[in-house]
């Protein structure tokens, strides 16, 4: 997303309403705090709004649970105000009076509400300013009004407005009304203090509603206008967990349409999970149920199949992950081949056409080109180089019960199945180990290492212990 243009002065403020406890949820956990894309609501309404100015022009309004939301969204930037006692939007507005003094104009968001983008919000703040209102309140038509603040307007195509009446106090013939408040809003802060104190909380939820100074600012001969949002869809709140969900599937869709739009195909793209921060170049092909998250960038021609979660990684080209992969921040580089069934936990960096195969593990592990780990092993704080190849059922024994060790594999090795390498431990360039061996020294350059115990083997053992069973059987008789 291009960068707009940040308010140079500090002329705007933004205040974004996060204090509520969202009884709605029935969560334990703060509205504000659930996810959708892989972030927190507020996460991603910062996001828009920092689009539109500088962090420390935004002021989260905060109260329940004020410290956990504080911590989850503090590396954001953004100022924090304290509604202690959460009295509705109005006294929320209320509890920012002093944030907002001295700024020309706030725009008002709404923290659950996070499918907002940014150039609405600056549409919002242009419209604002060109007709020079006291309170400009952006709008949809859903459609499904039921529940939203209705927007009477002065009369049918005019931008102005009468009043912004909630669901409750809906007078007969209103509930027809199809334009809704959104929740965002742009005021002159001038007039928004001035007439601030007077809002009331004589109506049916007894709070102090921030929409009634439509009403009191139009009543005081302030001009007070409305803007429709060209997508009803992006202002939507989220009041219950399966409204949420629908954000959530709404996100994850516009994300899989923009990755199809340049060339990515994605099979059943609803059965995917791609988080919008998931970048992938043409021509790779992701099978269904697989989920993207976090800091992921996949290069192109790459196939990832079914049931591979993949999270912070950065995959090169032509990367092949099979079934059922599971790898977290971790790197591959072109040409590798993956899985199915693999465990790439965080540290892990797979070279050029490098192979892990199935049940393998690695983690904190650098595996140079070419090298292969090609079934049931655990290579972890270790290095293995190019063209080496690790039997199956290898183990890096990077733990002493205190400390992690490292194990250093050179180019060119044949690792035997079912070696353990107690680390600390270097194997040199192009040396042989010994199926079975438990690696506790060194290994030079080009020798041949075995450690494990030599095989007895007893001619006609089974014959002869036979003939001992059956005469002291006899003898029992
Ligand atoms: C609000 C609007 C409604 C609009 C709808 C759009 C009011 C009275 N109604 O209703 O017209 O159609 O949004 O989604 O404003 N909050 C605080 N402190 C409080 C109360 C709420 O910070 O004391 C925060 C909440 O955390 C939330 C936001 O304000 O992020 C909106 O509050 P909510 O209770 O969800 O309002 P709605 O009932 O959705
Ligand atoms: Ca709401």
């Amino acid at each position: 997303m291009s960068e707009l243009a940040k308010t140079e002065t500090s002329g705007l403020a933004v205040v974004i309403l996060a204090a509520g406890k969202g009884t709605r949820l029935k969560s334990k956990r703060p509205k504000v705090l659930h996810e959708i894309g892989g972030k927190p609501l507020l996460a991603h309404v910062i996001a828009a709004a920092s689009q539109v100015v500088a962090p420390e022009h935004i002021y989260a309004v905060i109260g329940h649970e004020a410290e956990r939301v504080r911590a989850a969204v503090a590396a954001t930037g953004v100022q924090f105000v304290e509604q202690k006692e959460q009295y509705g939007t109005g006294h929320a507005i209320q509890c920012a009076r002093a944030a907002i003094q001295g700024y020309q104009n706030v725009l008002v968001l709404s923290g659950d509400a996070p499918l907002i983008r940014p150039e609405t919000l600056a549409h919002l703040e242009q419209f604002h300013r060109d007709e020079k209102a006291a309170m400009t309140i952006l709008t949809a038509r859903p459609a499904n009004p039921f529940g939203y603040g209705r927007v009477v307007r002065k009369a049918a195509g005019s931008p102005e407005v009468e009043a912004i009446v909630e669901q409750k106090s809906l007078a007969p013939g209103q509930e027809k009304i199809a334009e809704i408040n959104s929740g965002f809003y742009a005021f002159r802060t001038e007039p928004l203090l001035a007439y601030l104190d007077k809002l009331t909380t004589a109506n049916p939820h007894g709070e102090f509603y921030l929409t009634d100074m439509a009403g009191l600012l139009r009543a005081a001969g302030e001009r007070v206008v409305a803007v429709e949002a060209q997508d009803a869809g992006e202002i939507l709140g989220a009041n219950t967990i399966a409204e949420m969900m629908e954000l959530d599937a709404h996100m994850n869709q516009a994300t899989v349409a923009r990755l199809m739009a340049s060339g990515v195909t994605i099979f059943r793209p609803e059965t995917c999970v791609i988080e919008p921060s998931v970048e992938i170049a043409p021509d790779t092909v992701i099978e269904p149920f697989v989920q993207l998250r976090g800091a992921t960038k996949i290069g192109s021609d790459c196939l990832i199949r079914s049931y591979s979660v993949i999270e912070n990684c950065t995959l090169g080209e032509d990367v092949l992950v099979r079934q059922s992969c599971v790898l977290t921040d971790s790197s591959v580089a072109n040409g590798a081949r993956i899985g199915p069934f693999m465990h790439m936990r965080p540290g892990s960096e797979i070279g050029e056409n490098a192979h892990v195969g199935n049940f393998v593990e690695t983690k904190k592990a650098r595996l140079d080109k070419g090298a292969k780990v090609n079934h049931l092993s655990y290579i972890g704080d270790a290095e293995v180089g190019e063209g080496t190849n690790v039997g199956a059922g290898t183990i890096t024994c990077n733990y002493d019960g205190v400390n992690k060790h490292i194990t250093r594999i050179g180019k060119g090795v044949f690792v035997g199945s079912d070696t353990t390498l107690v680390a600390p431990i270097t194997v040199e360039d192009g040396a042989y180990i010994g199926a079975g061996s438990c690696i506790t020294k060194n290994v030079p350059a080009g020798a041949l290492a075995v450690g494990r115990g030599r095989q007895v083997t007893k001619e006609g053992w089974a014959a002869a212990r036979k003939a001992q069973r059956d005469a002291k059987r006899s003898g029992n008789a």
